[in-house]
């Protein structure tokens, strides 16, 4: 069976989907950034502060190098994984891609009292999300399926991947 490969913003839900997904469905369950944790014991605010975000950017793709070997996994991306082609044709090969939306607005509400993501401990989060949502918009494109999750439960979302993967069939 092909990984589920859940891509996506900062605070669009990977990590709580792809948690329940893993629960409805059985499948395993993987993390891009707890990989890279892992590997470096370092935790992702550390690697940006001491390595910065380039270094970062490589250990990321090492992990999704690796990861994308993997088959009947669902595999959490780490909000930026899109952005490097390779990354993505290597999760291609073997996964089915989902796309997590949520509007700016909401993105915000979720993650304004988070401290664990370097790239939005700024003066100005709202700003920085939708200057960087902007930026990625065409990367995210690259996906199989999409859910928009602005309005919808945990539940529902997992609910939507499972009934949009059936649909595919
Ligand atoms: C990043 C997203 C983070 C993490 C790192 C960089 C990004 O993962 O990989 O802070 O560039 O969007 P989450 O999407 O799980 O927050």
């Amino acid at each position: 069976m092909k990984n589920i490969v859940l891509t996506g913003f900062m605070g669009a839900g990977k990590t709580s989907v792809g948690k329940k997904l893993s629960e409805k469905t059985g499948m395993k369950v993987i993390d891009t950034d707890d990989k890279i944790e892992e590997d470096t014991g370092m935790s992702i605010p550390d690697i940006f502060e001491k390595m910065g975000e380039i270094k970062f950017r490589e250990l990321e793709k090492k992990a999704v190098e690796e990861v994308s070997k993997l088959s009947n996994h669902i595999i959490i991306t780490g909000g930026g994984v899109v952005l490097n082609k390779e990354n993505m044709d290597n999760l291609k090969k073997n996964g089915t891609i989902v796309y997590l939306y949520a509007d700016p607005a909401v993105i915000y509400e979720r993650i304004k009292n988070e401290t664990h993501r370097p790239l939005l401990r700024v003066k100005d989060p709202k700003k920085k999300i939708k200057e960087l949502m902007e930026y990625r918009a065409p990367f995210y494109a690259n996906h199989d399926i999409k859910i928009d999750t602005s309005n919808l439960t945990v539940d529902e979302v997992v609910d939507e991947i499972l009934k949009a993967l059936k649909d595919k069939l």
